[in-house]
């Protein structure tokens, strides 16, 4: 089987670029926009009471090319300031259920080797958030794809059975919740939860802010099929367009530095794909998949 894959970089302003997009065009958006404050001298910095104001145009127009099976991801980390930690990401979901989304679920990303370091007043961050973000209830998502195994304290657990475990054991407190522990047996696979345990190290990506190539990775997976589309408004050094490229999705990054759209180019290129030029984005049209 052949398939052309469109890995298309849009050299511009998101606030812009984004209305270029058709409606009900896209599977994913995953995305790490600049957090209020951070990397002011890198790609500026909005402060923390504006950032709200200033990302409800951008998600206006990400609900609007969204399909509606479709999943939006924002990865984002308010900071601790003059011993508070900022409300701008909890103003940030508020404003965006008015504004029409349904805040489906939040994932926490675990980072596995944060710096080390000491406060007077609180611990080292080691989290960062992962918000999901739909248009409907009902949304495509594939569980299956990003099982894991069940892990080696099973082997013990399940050698032996009580009587318990091998009926449904509902919660004591009511909430319906429940188990049978021998459904685990000779299972070696299980759900995974909410949390991901990633470390931070990114390769050898020249962008401050790069995240790990395992992050888009575990999202595109669970919430996209070969060939949907996948969409980065702040592509940065291009994770989630390589990763989508490499599971064989369609995917669409827009980037404002004009430095780091090269990289991006440069990254695909010498991963052998063909470059066409339009305006003054670059469209990349991978050739041929064969099975
Ligand atoms: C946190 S970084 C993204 C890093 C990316 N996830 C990676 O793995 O490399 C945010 C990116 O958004 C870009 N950016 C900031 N404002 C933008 C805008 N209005 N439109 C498009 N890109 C923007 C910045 O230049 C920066 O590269």
């Amino acid at each position: 089987m052949n398939e052309t894959l469109r890995i298309q970089i849009i050299y511009g302003d998101s606030r812009e670029e984004l209305k270029q997009l058709a409606d009900n065009s896209i599977d994913l958006i995953f995305t790490s926009p600049p957090y209020a404050d951070r990397r002011v001298h890198t790609y500026g910095g909005v402060k923390p009471e504006d950032y709200v104001a200033w990302f409800l145009p951008i998600s206006e127009q990400l609900l609007r090319v969204l399909k509606p099976t479709g999943t939006f991801v924002l990865n984002i980390k308010e900071k601790a300031e003059n011993g508070e930690r900022s409300t701008y990401v909890l103003e940030l979901i508020l404003a965006l259920r008015k504004q029409g989304w349904l805040w489906t679920e939040e994932f926490v990303w675990h980072k596995k080797n944060c710096y080390p370091g000491k406060w007077p007043n609180r611990f080292r961050d080691a989290w960062e958030r992962l918000l999901q973000f739909n248009k409907a209830k009902k949304f495509n998502m594939y569980q299956d794809a990003v099982k894991v195994p069940i892990g080696d304290w099973a082997k013990d657990r399940l050698k032996k059975l009580s009587e318990t475990d091998q009926i449904r054991d509902n919660a004591r407190n009511g909430s319906g919740f429940g188990k049978n522990v021998s459904n685990w047996v000779d299972r070696d696979s299980v759900y995974p939860t909410n949390v991901l345990h990633l470390a931070t190290e990114c390769g050898n990506k020249n962008h401050s802010a790069a995240f790990p190539e395992a992050l888009p990775e575990w999202f595109i997976k669970l919430f996209t099929q070969e060939k949907d589309v996948v969409l980065d408004p702040f592509a940065g050094s291009g994770t989630t367009l390589q990763v989508a490229k490499r599971l064989y999705r369609h995917a669409i990054g827009i980037e404002i530095v004009p430095e780091y759209v090269e990289m991006i180019k440069a990254e695909l290129e010498t991963k052998e794909l063909q470059l066409f030029e339009s305006r003054a984005n670059y469209e990349i049209t991978q050739s041929q998949r064969s099975d």
